[in-house]
């Protein structure tokens, strides 16, 4: 019997390094359409730019077209990946046109799955030039997008543009908002630099490991009936050595809606959605690593 094949894009950056191992590994066929060429060979990659829709329907024709039962799905993890690393133009076309052009070439060859990278950045707290505390902690998926960036920005439209597809075709779309990701070589520098607690203030402490970013992207793609659905992804504990209540009494004392004891480390991004829809468990502590 053939292997499922999946197509990851950005498959040659850092996370997408990781999902290509993990898809590999559970005996996908793994096809990575990135614009630069990945330096280690995990899979074969067809350099696409993704902001082409010619390009993008073209790559995927190749994989799918009189035989689309093939693809079990798209893990769509190509983008600029933060904020004011480029002009902001630059950065919100490519990441919005990226992600309309993968939608609508999946939707074009009736490829029905497609896994989307959105980001804890959509909340606007990352970014923002003034800082501002969250709502209500926990952060959930409730929790209102306020982004000023056009990062942020970016992730929130892609979502929605996530919602039209399924409105469209019926094509189930699981956009993860990622906490920041780590992978072994970046865990050293986070721990020696545990005493500096303003350091990761942005991203509320927040953390994920790639391979269990990798491991939750399996599992969206061999999940039925999700429909357009967002998660947050992040490690249950914080990326911080100091007790979460601690942290919050210091740097966010105005929240005062909160929804769930903050016992011990516990992080400040709620993954409960993704444990119940996907079953998912984070497995890489930072204090294991
Ligand atoms: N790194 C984080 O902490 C973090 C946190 C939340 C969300 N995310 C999201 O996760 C995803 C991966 O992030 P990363 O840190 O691995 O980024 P990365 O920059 O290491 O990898 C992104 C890859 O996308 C490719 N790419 C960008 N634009 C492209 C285009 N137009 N066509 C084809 N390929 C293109 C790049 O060449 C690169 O290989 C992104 O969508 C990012 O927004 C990252």
């Amino acid at each position: 019997m053939s292997k499922p094949r999946v197509i990851v894009t950005g498959g040659s950056g850092r996370a997408g390094k990781w999902i290509l191992k993990h898809f590999v590994e559970h005996n996908y066929e793994v096809i990575n359409l990135d614009v630069k060429a990945p330096d280690e060979k995990i899979c074969r990659t067809i350099i696409t730019d993704l902001t082409d829709l010619g390009q993008v329907h073209n790559a995927l024709s190749m994989f799918s077209t009189g035989n689309r039962q093939e693809v079990a799905g798209i893990v769509h993890f190509a983008a600029i990946p933060e904020a004011y690393m480029v002009p902001n133009e630059v950065c919100f076309r490519n990441n919005t046109m990226s992600t309309y052009n993968i939608l609508e070439a999946a939707a074009n060859l009736g490829i029905k799955k497609v896994v989307s990278a959105s980001s804890e950045s959509s909340y606007g707290i990352c970014f923002a030039s003034e800082f501002f505390e969250p709502a209500y902690l926990p952060i959930d998926e409730n929790h209102p997008q306020l982004p000023e960036d056009s990062y942020g920005l970016s992730k929130v439209v892609n979502e929605v543009t996530a919602e039209a597809f399924h409105r469209r075709t019926g094509m189930q779309v699981v956009s993860f908002r990622l906490g920041n990701i780590l992978w072994p070589e970046s865990y050293a520098p986070i721990k020696a630099n545990f005493d500096d607690t303003d350091a990761r203030l942005r991203i509320l402490w927040s953390y994920i490991d790639a391979r269990d970013v990798a491991s939750a992207c399996r599992l969206a793609i061999e999940k039925d009936g999700l429909g357009a659905v967002v998660m947050n992804l992040a490690a249950d504990d914080s990326s911080s050595n100091r007790p979460t209540q601690e942290l919050v009494d210091k740097y966010l004392p105005g929240v005062k809606d909160i929804r769930t004891p903050l016992d011990g480390r516990i992080s400040l991004l709620s993954s409960a959605r993704a444990k119940e829809l996907l079953g998912w468990e984070y497995q890489y502590k930072i204090m294991e690593q």
